[in-house]
């Protein structure tokens, strides 16, 4: 436990303009208030311990049957799930880094060994140095594509290239929990690609796009095998009743979540060119934030935001996550960093 990393979610302070989570700075989805408003007294009765109604409505959404559909509360826990099914003692674990901040948590929790391999110059997964840190202990590698905390996304060609360059006992997670945000041409839909492979899972959260991190929904699209051991590892009932209707209603609201979608990606892109017009090293993004290579600036310039009320997501040494906010969360930090 004592070597056990803390998850550091990002900070929230009364009145602040938070941009260190990435949330949808829209509110809920108008098909989910309602759903809610009427779903509320259910809650002193247990849910649908199976998702039942959930697991076929996300099956219809991708085409494909519900024996490869697994839910858990938030796809931080299908994650979990995922790597209790595979993970053994001592069992190591291949993600790049940096990446999403559960991953060492996750790993070390199932009893294994994380691999961490470092990202290229250009802040993007090295699907060769991670293809290569794989050995007969590897039990699972993850991919965060687009990546959490950069941004950044490797396309077809590379997303077949890790696959194929990956033993077929080992099996691959590809982490999608921003694919609302990706251009579709230059960065496939994983399952789509590469479903048909039994050694293949692909994670997705209804957490970003459609605005329900509060309530805790995700799932994973794998082979009926896999998605039956993830169904197994699930703490029984931890997606409420409230969760599952709210996921239904979303997934039913699809324009919507597109219409915001095109509104985020299009401040994204409006928030890179200005920072990296005045210097900064921005990579560009896939997702719903951008990444600021700040190195050991990177906490003083989280702290001088938050000083003009902005709260980013620092990681001392490294760089700053900021996500993308309304139209005018977006300016204040704008006003900021341009000013430093
Ligand atoms: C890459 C990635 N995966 C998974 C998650 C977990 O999201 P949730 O558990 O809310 O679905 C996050 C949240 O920040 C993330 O960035």
């Amino acid at each position: 436990m004592a070597s056990l990393p803390a998850y550091v979610p990002g900070r929230k302070i009364p009145g602040a303009i938070v941009l260190a989570s990435n949330e949808s700075p829209y509110g809920l989805l108008p098909g989910v208030a309602d759903v809610l408003a009427e779903r509320t007294g259910s809650v002193s009765r247990y849910p649908d311990m199976v998702s039942s109604e959930l697991i076929a409505t996300i099956a219809d959404h991708h085409g494909v049957e519900p024996e490869r559909v697994a839910v858990g509360a938030g796809s931080v826990e299908v994650c979990g799930q995922l790597a209790s099914a595979v993970v053994d003692d001592g069992g190591e674990v291949v993600f790049g880094w940096r990446a999403f901040e559960a991953y060492p948590i996750i790993t070390a929790v199932a009893g294994g060994a994380a691999v961490k391999v470092p990202l290229d110059a250009q802040h993007v997964h090295d699907v060769d140095a991670m293809i290569a840190a794989v050995t007969d202990r590897t039990r699972l590698v993850f991919l965060c594509n687009p990546n959490n905390p950069t941004g950044t996304a490797i396309g077809g060609a590379e997303l077949r290239r890790l696959v194929l360059g990956i033993p077929s006992d080992v099996l691959v997670v590809i982490d999608e929990a921003y694919r609302e945000y990706v251009d579709p041409d230059a960065v496939p839909d994983a399952f789509e690609l590469l479903g048909d492979r039994p050694n293949v899972a692909v994670t997705r959260t209804f957490s970003k796009a459609y605005a329900l991190a509060g309530l805790r929904v995700g799932y994973c699209l794998a082979a009926p095998d896999v998605a039956a051991a993830v169904r197994k590892c699930q703490v029984p009932f931890s997606v409420s009743g409230l969760a599952q209707a709210a996921a239904v209603a979303a997934l039913g609201d699809r324009e919507e979540v597109a219409r915001r979608a095109k509104l985020t990606i299009a401040e994204r892109d409006r928030v890179r060119a200005a920072l990296v017009d005045s210097g900064y090293d921005v990579p560009p993004s896939q997702a719903n934030f951008v990444w600021l290579a700040l190195g050991g600036r990177s906490a003083a310039f989280a702290e001088a935001c938050l000083a003009r009320n902005v709260i980013v997501r620092p990681f001392a040494g490294e760089g700053v996550r900021v996500t993308i906010g309304t139209d005018a969360e977006n300016d204040a930090f704008l006003d900021v960093a341009l000013s430093l």
